[in-house]
């Protein structure tokens, strides 16, 4: 095996039908690890089937990451699909609601937090307990420059972002040492449905395009190298870490 090879590991990715997430599945499915793909509508099984198609090994599963007393039953049946097996977790399903903070809905505030940060960190136990079992796991969750900025009329989501870098050195401290590497990817600016109305905004757009070194928006495929690396061997010392993938802009 190569530092990077995950033939035949079992993977589990929230959000996979779309988005970042689809673009994360399709890198481990490329790389030959059966995947499980977490989505809310039955569009989840059209996409498993479209990866299936391609010869991978893909299952879709139905769940709303919502709903607190679905989550234990819906992660028992994927590792069920999995053969009773999780090697690599990757908690990509996210939400976003805008408004200005004076007038942010507290339905909404709960929304972002319960989808965002909650379910993360119920998955990363649910995960955790049984790779601790195994002696060994990768877990990587998808961090934000909103984990490091505060933003303009997205205060829910800045302080779910915020809590998953810091729910993520916090796992990483107790299971590091027990075989499990738990670290964060901070996507940039990236050019999926989560950021429709920034990319229709003319303004904002231009103003956001002119502050990324890369001069570009990023997509789901510039996720793949970094997520490989995170749920390889390759990163079998890095722990609690936060690796952003923007193009530079963090660094600006
Ligand atoms: N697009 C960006 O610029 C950007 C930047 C930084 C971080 N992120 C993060 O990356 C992740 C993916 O974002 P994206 O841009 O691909 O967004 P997206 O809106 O295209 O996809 C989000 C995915 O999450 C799933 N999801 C949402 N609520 C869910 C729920 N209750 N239960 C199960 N699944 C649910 C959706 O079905 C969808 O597949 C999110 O965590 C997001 O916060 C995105």
């Amino acid at each position: 095996m190569t530092l990077f090879d995950i033939r035949g590991r079992k993977a589990i990715v929230t959000g996979g039908t779309r988005g970042l997430g689809h673009g994360m599945a399709e890198a481990l499915l490329e790389e030959g690890a059966e995947v499980v793909i977490f989505g809310t509508s039955s569009s989840v099984l059209t996409v498993a089937e479209s990866f299936s198609a391609r010869g991978f090994a893909c299952h879709g599963l139905v769940t709303d990451l919502a709903d607190a007393g679905r989550r234990e039953a819906s992660f028992a049946e994927a590792v069920a699909l999995l053969g009773g097996q999780l090697d690599i977790l990757v908690n990509s399903a996210g939400v976003q609601k805008r408004h200005p903070a004076e007038a942010f809905p507290l339905d909404d505030w709960q929304a972002v937090l319960e989808v965002n940060l909650t379910a993360t960190f119920a998955m990363c136990q649910l995960a955790g307990r049984l790779m601790l079992a195994q002696g060994r796991g990768k877990i990587v969750n998808i961090a934000s420059l909103l984990s490091f900025f505060g933003g303009f009329t997205v205060p829910a989501y800045a302080a779910s972002k915020g809590g998953v870098l810091q729910l993520t050195k916090a796992l990483a401290n107790e299971w590091a040492g027990r075989g499990i590497n738990i670290n964060a990817l901070a996507p940039g600016y990236m050019a999926t449905e989560m950021n429709s109305a920034l990319l229709a905004d003319k303004g904002r757009n231009a103003e956001i395009s002119a502050r990324i070194p890369a001069h570009r928006w990023g997509s789901p495929d510039d996720m793949k190298g970094p997520l490989l690396f995170l749920a390889s061997a390759a990163s079998d010392y890095v722990n609690g870490a936060v690796l952003p993938v923007d193009g530079g802009y963090l660094g600006r």
